[in-house]
This record gives C-alpha cells, structure tokens and sequence, in this order.
C-alpha cells in the first residue's frame, strides 16, 4: 500500500495503449491509491467509462459540462482534490495541446487549472515520437516542470518497431510511487549486488544457494526511489529489474567480482547484499562428468576474492554497507563480519527469516549498536535501510 491515501487523477486520452491504463486503475488502487479517471472524447473511441468506473469506483468525467459538478467546475474541483494529474496514455496531440496551455477539453482544462505535479507517460507511433513539433512539445513541458515517464521501445500497435510505446502500468506505478518518495538520495551513485552465485562444477552443476535476489532487488528498488542513479549487479534469479535500475547479469563470484570493481570507484554507496560463494570449484571440469569413470569425482576449492572487504579497503571509495545472514548468534556475527570487513554499517538477518519470500527481519549494526527493525516487506525494509544509510552518509 505504498500509495495510501494519495489522490491521484488518470487522464486517459486518445490512443491504443488507451486498454493498459484499465490495468493501470487495478495497480493504483492496489496500491491504495484513490483514483478519479477524465478521459478526453478521443480515448472513449478505445475503452469505455464504464470500465474505467468499475475498476475506480468513482464516476468518470469526459465534459466540461457535466451536471454532476453542482457549480459547473469540474476542472477546478477534480484537480484541486489531487495529490497528482498522471495522464496515460498521453498522446502526441494531448502533449500539444497543454504544452500550449490550450483548454479545449476538460482534461486540458484541467491540467491548465491544476495546482498539483503533473505525470504524463506518452503513448504514439515512433514518427510522431520523433517529429521534432513533438520534441518541442515535450521539451517545453519538461520546462515547465511536466515529468515524462518513458516511453519504451519495442513493437508498436502499427506493427513498426521504435520508441513511443506508453510504459508499462507496472513501471508507471513506480514511476508514481518514486514521485512521492522522499529524494534521500538524490545525485548519489548506488552499485547494489543481489542473488545468489553459481560455481561451475562442469557445463551443468554447479555449487549455488538459496537466494531469491528478492532483498538487493528490494535495496536497488528503494535507492532509485530515493532519487539515486542505481546500478544491480545480479546473480542469477528470476526477478525483473526494478525500474530504471540497470541492470548487470553475472553467474560466478569472480565475474561479480569484476562487474563490481569496475563500477567501485564511480560510486557513492556500494550495498553488497548478494550471498557470494566464498568457494569456487578449482578443477571445473570441461565436459560433463561421467558417472562411469569410476569412484566419487574429487572437488577441489580455491577462495573467492572478497568483494565487499576489497571494496571498503579501496582509497576514497564508496560508504560500504554489508548483509550477513546467520543461523545463530546474529549480532555476535554481524558485528563480527562488519569489522573484519571494515564497513561503516551491516544489515543481519537469521537464514530463516532472509533467503527466499517477500518478508524479512533485518538488524541493522553500526558504531553505535544494534537497530532492530520491525519485521516487514522486503521493500518496506529495504526502505528503512536506505533512510539509515541517507542518515549516515549526510
Ligand atoms: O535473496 P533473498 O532470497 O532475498 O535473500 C536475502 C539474503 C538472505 C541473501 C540477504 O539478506 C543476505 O543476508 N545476504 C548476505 C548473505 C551472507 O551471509 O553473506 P556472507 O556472510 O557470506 O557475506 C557477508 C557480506 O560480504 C555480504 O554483504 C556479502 O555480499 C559480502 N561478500 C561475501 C563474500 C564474498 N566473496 N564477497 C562479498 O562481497
């Protein structure tokens, strides 16, 4: 519910991608948001109010003049009782219009009348996209203090491949939960590690564990929605990346290792929540081992490099913050780890409680003791750690 009690108006205008923002009410809702739907007379030649209804609850405004507002204002009354006007799809003409202050509809009229931030995630054909009327558009709103929320590239309704694909509800929505998060971290560089790793044995086992990438995605999530620039260098998981995240993909230690060291210096705040093997296998073999040759194949281990010691002991490098997941006597260990480690902060958590699932109970362990954190969503956590390290960092 990271949208409770905000009130949110969904402009729906006139174009294809008009069907995802039906999902998009279904997401914002969940996420607690109140959401009012005006939709221009175009985007009704795509879906129906009705359905906007159903999913919002709310009756949907299409006329300036709608009897329903007693005073004839629905532009000034629907906008002055949002938090935020999103307007998705936004088309390539809707764009023009406002970016002209034009008020030619309720929508337009509305936005021009608003006293609240104004989201607007295009949706048009990669022409039009890229019709430099249209960029004048977009830049002037952009002046104007608009945010614009993509668009994505790929395959188009028209079947032609480009950028103008509206953004996705799902990545609009933490588009939208992002806007209203406190910008902890805003200009910093945030490296972020998560998952598991996976030392090959041969071409198909290999030595891995039980993380679910589930808890760094969380951390990368947070950090850009506090306002940092985010990279995720991830073990090997089934998760998506967290919108705006980039994402980098590596499967052992030693490729972690070197997509990390890389990236190390540039960066203001290195958060290593990955659980790295701490052993690779030192005669991997080639081909396939045979079952048939004969007795129980010996496994040889050689050490992995220590990324997060190896990144704390580099001059000038980032504010460094370590997981540890323990069985037993957590902080004994935690604290342990983070002073052999020379890390400012470590976040610990029993083996139970963090790999795997969406919940978790984390401790957080700095100069000055221990911060138990009540146990909660990965995201909530992983919020609460980014408030910490925004704290320690100034
Ligand atoms: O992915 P999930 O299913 O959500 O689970 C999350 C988690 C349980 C994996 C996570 O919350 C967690 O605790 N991660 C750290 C696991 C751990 O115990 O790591 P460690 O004790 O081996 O290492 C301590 C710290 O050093 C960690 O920050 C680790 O990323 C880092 N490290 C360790 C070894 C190594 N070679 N390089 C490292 O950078």
């Amino acid at each position: 519910m990271e949208l409770l009690g905000k009130r949110i108006v969904l402009g729906v205008t006139g174009g294809i991608a008009a069907y995802k923002a039906a999902e998009l009410v279904r997401l914002l809702a969940r996420q607690g948001a109140e959401v009012q739907v005006a939709m221009t007379e175009g985007a009704t030649h795509f879906v129906t109010a009705t359905t906007f209804q159903a999913l919002s609850g709310k009756p949907v405004y299409l006329d300036q003049w709608d009897a329903r507002m007693p005073n004839a204002m629905a532009h000034i009354d629907l906008s002055r009782q949002a938090d935020l006007i999103l307007i998705a799809p936004a088309s390539a003409d809707f764009l023009a219009r406002i970016a002209h202050g034009l008020a030619d509809d309720l929508l337009a009229t509305m936005v021009l009348a608003r006293d609240c931030p104004l989201l607007a995630a295009p949706a048009m054909n990669r022409q039009m996209w890229e019709n430099p009327a249209t960029w004048r558009n977009i830049l002037q709103l952009q002046a104007d203090g608009v945010h614009i929320l993509g668009p994505a590239s790929g395959e188009q309704a028209c079947g032609e491949i480009g950028a103008g694909r509206m953004l996705e509800p799902e990545e609009i929505v933490e588009e939208v939960i992002a806007f209203f998060m406190p910008n902890v971290l805003a200009g910093r560089k945030v490296l972020v590690t998560a998952g598991p790793t996976f030392e090959a044995i041969d071409p198909v086992r290999g030595i891995t564990n039980l993380s679910s990438g589930r808890m760094g995605y969380a951390v990368a999530r947070a950090a850009r929605q506090a306002g940092a620039e985010v990279v995720l260098v991830s073990g090997p998981v089934g998760l998506p990346a967290p919108q705006g995240v980039r994402r980098i993909d590596v499967r052992s230690a030693l490729d972690m290792h070197v997509e990390v060291m890389a990236r190390a210096a540039a960066a203001d705040i290195f958060v290593a929540v990955a659980a790295v093997a701490d052993y690779r296998v030192a005669n991997a073999a080639e081909h396939k081992l045979k079952k048939d040759k004969g007795g129980i194949p010996p496994i040889e281990l050689v050490e992995n490099p220590d990324i997060l010691a190896e990144v704390a002991a580099m001059a000038g490098g980032p504010f460094c913050v370590g997981f540890a997941a323990e069985s037993r006597n957590l902080e004994e260990y935690a604290q342990s780890k983070r002073r052999k480690k020379k890390i400012p902060l470590i976040a610990g958590n029993l083996i139970q409680d963090g790999f795997g699932g969406d919940d978790n109970r984390l401790v957080l362990f700095d100069d000055r003791g221990a911060h138990p954190l009540t146990p909660a969503p990965k995201s909530v956590l992983a919020r609460q750690l980014i408030e910490h390290i925004a704290t320690l960092t100034g």
